[in-house]
């Protein structure tokens, strides 16, 4: 069966990197039709809109959506194209990779993100000049539904699963948090706890290891998340996944890099391994496997970008993937 692929690369490093991951995709799963779409700085400053409606409607259609990173408009592509997706979940592997100085080698955690509302929900508002408020959403509804996904993706992989809130503080609304994840639980036998995510922030840094599934509201998975990705030496590498329960997006978690935009030396790895998590998402787990062993040999034994001290080009590295592949 045909799956269309919807591929954004955006702008700056983008439009290097998401290429490379395409390659890689069309290297093992030749069954996948390809369509490009603007988004970003570049379309913005020709066209007024940063998100055509076409490439919403792309992202909305197709089975699952490559995107590469947008400019000083990141907000206004990535927010509209996680919900045209329909995301509800935020997935962010964070692993320690072959040939990297990670500072916490040990690190393999997978934190899975409510995508939809907390704090995030966007009901902000200047009560009056000088006094601010805002008003933090939390529904039963969605709280399962994060909860389900996370439990879900721990029992398919053996893994265990941390519940991080602030329910002492935020009595109702991580209050319900909680108590419903707590409920989805018992369904699953799961190795599970919960933690209060201050606390969290600590243990994370103090003992990584012992972490494998973190399931967390909007505003705590965001932090944490990015917490967790210093101890594996940075944003540079890692992947991520916004799900929906029919499409998802994937992307990787760094920027446009407008310093070296343009040069041909962008690291391809954190696209390609986000290529990897959309093969198992649309169920090729063997080809993603293969991805994902590709690329870690490949930053292993090199060639390696000069952001991991090597002097390879996109295109080299690109090369030794496909190769492998
Ligand atoms: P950035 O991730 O673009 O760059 C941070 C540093 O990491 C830079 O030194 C860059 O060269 C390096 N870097 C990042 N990815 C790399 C790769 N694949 N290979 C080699 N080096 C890499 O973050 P920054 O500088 O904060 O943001 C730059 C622009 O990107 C901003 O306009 C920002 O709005 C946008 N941005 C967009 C995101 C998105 O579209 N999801 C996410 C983060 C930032
Ligand atoms: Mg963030």
């Amino acid at each position: 069966m045909t799956e269309k692929i919807a591929v954004i690369p955006g702008d700056g490093i983008g439009q290097e990197v998401t290429p490379a991951a395409r390659e890689v995709l069309e290297a093992v799963a030749p069954d996948f039709e390809f369509e490009e779409a603007d988004a970003g700085d570049e379309v913005a400053a020709e066209t007024g809109d940063p998100l055509p409606d076409a490439t919403r409607e792309l992202a909305a259609s197709a089975d699952a959506t490559l995107f590469g990173a947008a400019g000083e408009t990141a907000a206004d592509v990535i927010l509209p194209l996680r919900s045209a997706v329909g995301s509800f979940a935020n997935v962010r592997p964070v692993r320690a990779y072959p040939g990297t100085d990670a500072p916490h080698p040990e690190t393999d955690l997978v934190f899975v993100r409510e995508n939809t509302e907390g704090v995030y929900a966007g009901h902000e508002t200047e009560v009056a000049p000088g006094v601010t408020t805002l008003t933090r959403v939390v529904t039963e509804a969605a709280s399962e539904e994060i909860a389900r996904y996370g439990f879900e993706y721990a029992a398919e992989r053996d893994r265990s699963v941390t519940i991080a809130h602030k329910a002492n503080v935020m009595r109702e609304t991580d209050g319900l948090f909680l108590a419903t994840a707590e409920a989805v639980a018992e369904e699953f036998d799961v190795p599970a706890d919960d933690a209060l995510m201050d606390a969290l922030a600590m243990h994370l840094v103090q003992r990584p290891e012992d972490f494998d599934v973190v399931v967390c509201p909007n505003l705590a998975g965001d932090v944490l998340s990015d917490l967790a990705a210093g101890l594996v030496g940075g944003l540079g590498l890692l992947p991520s996944a916004n799900v929906g329960r029919e499409r998802a997006l994937f992307e990787p978690v760094h920027g446009t890099a407008p310093d070296i935009a343009g040069e041909g030396v962008a690291n391809p790895t954190a696209a390609m391994l986000s290529a990897a998590l959309l093969l198992e998402y649309l169920g090729h787990d063997d080809e993603g496997r293969r991805v994902r062993s590709a690329v870690e040999a490949t930053l292993e034994s090199g060639p390696r970008t000069p952001d991991l001290g090597g002097d390879a080009t996109t295109r080299d590295v690109t090369d030794a993937v496909l190769e492998r592949l």
